[in-house]
């Protein structure tokens, strides 16, 4: 009996249909090759060896141009690894690869420029082109014959981007699920075999894009993201997974006029770290084994809608709800008459539950229209009864704070509640009182 798959979104049904039920394509559904001939096979009698004898991977590994990129696959490239780099378009993808690979022999096939485009943007970059091979072979099966053949000549290969190549083999447009299974497998097989590390780029939309690349990442050795927003320069590097490193590491650059420039000031993010506005707080939070600062802005104007909005950008937005709701009950601040936005300023965002604290100080500072302490900074985690919980690194982004001259630190050690917090920001200035009319100010 035969199985018919979806060559576009992956579906499977025991018989042939027109029409996916799932992505509604026509005439997707193909054949698999029989199933019995795998049957045939004979019995592979187990074999073993001990794993002191297998040779480390992780030695000699490969370093790129770029420190950043390093420290997010872990110290470099290990031989045979096979990379997805997956990022919305434009974010800076190609970019990447060309200058951190910039020191290696690099085998660079592109779909998705031409060779002249890719010489202009190495230029205008200053890169060494000796360094690299252009190719813009699509079809993997020749794509491995030919990188077979200059193995002895190349240190690493990209494909930009693994929806632009395919197989022979498949059925199904490049792209499809279909196709990046199987170039996906026949570039792993390729890379273990001759021992040579290959980075596949893929794009991603905002919400994921589900049926892309997506469907690669339990295949590849490591999933890094390069993320940033349009209006913003700052780009982080995130690795999702990775078997050969760790993923809490994160690489940070900034784009400019030439190109990517790696980020290591802590300080980077802040625009002005003494400005005495209202609804501004500096918070500290470990970004891998290195503490940074953001700036979390929150505007709190008084709302005339019955659901006020709740506008969220760089953290996540069931947080601030979370933290909303916990205000509204431990603080007692009439929260429904206010319009609430959130934001991290440099288009970036912040996982660390540590910003839990600079958030809900933000916002009191700007429902009370104060200003908080000047080279302050806060790190803590609020809990769902209004407590502050220690951190992850409190400790090292305390001192880092300290040596940045950020002197007046808000941590799980100064205040214990959000009581406490409201508290000790009310005694700089004027208390914010709730009563049933609203918020008054006591003098
Ligand atoms: P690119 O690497 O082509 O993105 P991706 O491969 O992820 O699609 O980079 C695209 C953007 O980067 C482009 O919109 C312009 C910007 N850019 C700079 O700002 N400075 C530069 O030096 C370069 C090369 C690109
Ligand atoms: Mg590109």
């Amino acid at each position: 009996m035969g199985f018919y798959i979806c060559s576009n979104c992956g579906y499977g049904s025991a018989s042939w249909i027109g029409k996916c039920p799932d992505c509604n394509q026509w005439n997707s559904l193909v054949l698999q090759r029989d199933e019995k001939d795998k049957r045939k096979e004979k019995t592979q009698k187990l074999t073993f060896k001990p794993l002191t004898e297998v040779p480390s991977l992780v030695k000699g590994r490969l370093q790129t141009g770029l420190f950043e990129f390093d420290r997010v696959l872990g110290g470099g490239f290990v031989s045979g690894e096979i990379v997805l780099l997956t990022g919305e378009p434009g974010v800076g993808k190609s970019t990447l690869i060309l200058q951190s690979l910039s020191n290696l022999k690099t085998l660079y096939i592109s779909g998705e420029e031409a060779a002249e485009q890719v010489k202009d943007r190495a230029e205008r970059l200053n890169i060494q082109l000796e360094n690299f091979f252009f190719s813009d072979t699509l079809q993997v099966e020749g794509i491995i014959e030919g990188a077979r053949e200059i193995r002895e000549k190349i240190d690493v290969i990209v494909i930009d981007s693994v929806q632009t190549v395919y197989s022979k083999e498949v059925e199904g447009q490049p792209g499809s699920i279909t196709q990046l299974k199987e170039t996906a497998a026949k570039l792993i097989r390729f890379a273990k075999e001759n021992k040579i590390p290959i980075i596949v780029i893929g794009h991603v939309t905002k919400d994921g894009d589900i049926a892309g690349p997506k469907t690669l990442e339990h295949m590849v050795d490591a999933v890094i993201n390069f993320e940033g927003e349009r209006v913003s320069h700052f780009r982080v590097l995130r690795a999702q997974k990775n078997r050969f490193g760790s993923t809490d590491e994160i690489g940070i650059f900034e784009m400019a006029g030439r190109g990517l420039r790696e980020v290591n000031d802590p300080l980077a993010f802040l625009e002005d770290t003494t400005g005495h506005v209202p609804g501004k707080a500096i918070v500290g939070s470990m970004e891998g084994r290195r503490p940074l600062f953001f700036e979390i802005q929150v505007l709190a104007s008084p709302s005339i809608l019955t659901m006020p909005r709740r506008v969220v950008k760089g953290v996540d937005y069931s947080k601030v709800l979370l933290l909303l709701a916990v205000i509204r009950k431990h603080l007692n601040l009439p929260l429904h008459s206010y319009d609430i936005y959130v934001n991290v300023v440099g288009g970036v965002e912040i996982k660390s539950p540590a910003a839990d604290l600079g958030i809900v100080a933000s916002l009191i500072s700007s429902i009370k229209n104060l200003p908080l302490p000047p080279k302050s900074i806060f790190v803590g985690e609020v809990g769902l009864l209004g407590e502050v919980r220690q951190v992850y690194g409190e400790k090292k982004i305390v001192s880092e704070a300290k040596r940045l001259a950020l002197p007046q630190v808000f941590s799980s050690e100064t205040v214990k509640s959000l009581k406490e917090l409201q508290k000790q920001l009310g005694e700089k200035g004027k208390k914010a009182i709730a009563t049933p009319k609203g918020i008054v100010f006591s003098e």
